[in-house]
């Protein structure tokens, strides 16, 4: 009969949580993501709704269904009391790893992710609601004046609502670079059709609320010239995807930013 040793049951229960902290990537007060038997595991607190969760892994089954590189959903399940998303373990680095690693090649990242963005632009899908929808709701729920708010709502009437594949959270930490070279892009939680310049507005006002100031004026012209989009038709969606992100992000860091950039109106 095997001995069993009484002395490593301490040690081993030592080594155990540092590599379970090895495995997260992010954690958040109602959200962790970590690496679980080779593959990811999004684990959502309490706050979040089960619909919202349920929402997010139909939104990233629909955007494999358009035939775009991405991690697959493998299952939704519960872990004890917490709703969970289990995808595919991408192997490689965020896009925003190797921009931050080599900042002299930054153009040439962007230049990429340009090119990805673009390449979601070009599908579309059925059944996906519309983010014209989706920023409506938001610009209701934000805290701006109602007359800032009304006069928004009447700007987003006017503008093409568009069918086009729009992430919705299209930033450099949401793209995947493999060994290979090759990418992937995850998190489609907030993916919509709708007009591509609005999207792009929105990952504009990404880079610069994550202060990446130069590489959000430099994504912009990329953008521009790759769409052949005319400068002030991106910026006339600052005051919109600005809005609407007040009503998501309260954080005091970013708060005044947004709230003036919402009321920035008539931007042109
Ligand atoms: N399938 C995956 N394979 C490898 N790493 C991933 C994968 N999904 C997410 N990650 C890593 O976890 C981070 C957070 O995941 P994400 O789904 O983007 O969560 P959040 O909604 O909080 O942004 C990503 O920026 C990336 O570093
Ligand atoms: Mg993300």
């Amino acid at each position: 009969m095997k001995k069993t040793s009484t002395k490593k049951t301490p040690k081993a229960a030592g080594r155990k949580p540092q590599a379970a902290k090895k495995d997260v990537l992010l954690e958040r007060a109602d959200k962790v993501v970590k690496k679980d038997n080779g593959t990811l595991l999004k684990i959502f607190g309490p706050s979040y709704k089960v619909s919202a969760i349920l929402n997010e892994a139909m939104n990233e089954a629909r955007a494999a269904e358009t035939g775009l590189p991405v991690a697959k959903v493998l299952e939704v399940l519960k872990v004890g009391d917490r709703w969970c998303i289990r995808r595919e373990w991408i192997e490689g680095e965020t896009l925003a790893d190797v921009m931050e690693n080599d900042r002299k090649h930054l153009a040439k990242y962007l230049k990429q992710f340009v090119a990805i963005q673009c390449e979601i632009f070009s599908k579309t899908s059925e059944r996906m609601g519309n983010l014209a929808d989706k920023l409506d709701k938001q610009i209701s729920a934000s805290p701006l004046p109602k007359e800032t708010r009304y006069d928004l709502h009447m700007k987003l009437q006017s503008f093409p609502r568009g069918k086009a594949l729009c992430h919705g959270d299209f930033n450099p930490t949401n793209v995947i670079i493999t060994p290979k070279g090759d990418w992937r892009v995850i998190d489609w939680s907030h993916v919509r059709l709708g007009d591509p310049l609005a999207d792009v507005a929105r990952t504009y006002l990404l880079f610069w609320l994550s202060g990446h100031i130069a590489a959000a004026e430099k994504y912009m012209a990329l953008a521009c010239e790759a769409l052949k989009a005319k400068l002030p038709d991106v910026q006339k969606w600052l005051p919109i995807v600005a809005a609407a992100e007040s009503s998501r992000d309260q954080s005091p860091k970013n708060h005044e930013l947004l709230l003036h950039w919402a009321s920035v109106v008539d931007i042109e």
